[in-house]
């Protein structure tokens, strides 16, 4: 799957948006190892700190349609503008993808080490486990 492919479906997903507090609405678009096209928007609440982004969205898509995971990644906004994920979301597609999903940002295609330097991720509990 190409990328314009993702974008398309990320755009598609924006239109589902449910953002009435922000009016920012985020489509998000990712492909599986296995090839399938997961996709999810945001979804705002009135406590607004309870606001879903679409990469939360995108990453329960994923484990509902049959898990696997993430090699492919990007969202949008309503204008069709690739946006960078949120720093929480960085943090959930790792789980996801891991360093090396491919991340289509505002930079060009970049993984998601680039973006999450560092990243603490499973493996580091896995660490910490076996060291009890
Ligand atoms: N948003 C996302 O859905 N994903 C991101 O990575 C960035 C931010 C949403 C959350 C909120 O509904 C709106 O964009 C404005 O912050």
């Amino acid at each position: 799957m190409e990328w314009d492919d993702l974008v398309k479906a990320a755009c598609e997903a924006a239109t589902h948006s449910y953002s009435p507090y922000s009016h920012y609405p985020v489509g998000a678009a990712g492909l599986t190892d296995d090839g399938r096209l997961v996709t999810g928007c945001n979804v705002e609440n009135a406590s607004y700190g309870l606001t879903l982004c679409a990469e939360c969205g995108l990453v329960s898509a994923l484990a509902a349609s049959g898990g696997g995971r993430l090699v492919k990644f990007t969202c949008v906004n309503a204008a069709g503008e690739i946006i960078t994920p949120c720093g929480r979301c960085r943090q959930v597609l790792l789980e996801h993808g891991g360093t090396a999903l491919a991340v289509l940002s505002p930079a060009g295609v970049v993984t998601l080490a680039d973006l999450l330097p560092q990243a603490w991720g499973p493996a580091d509990l896995e660490e910490s486990n076996g060291s009890l």
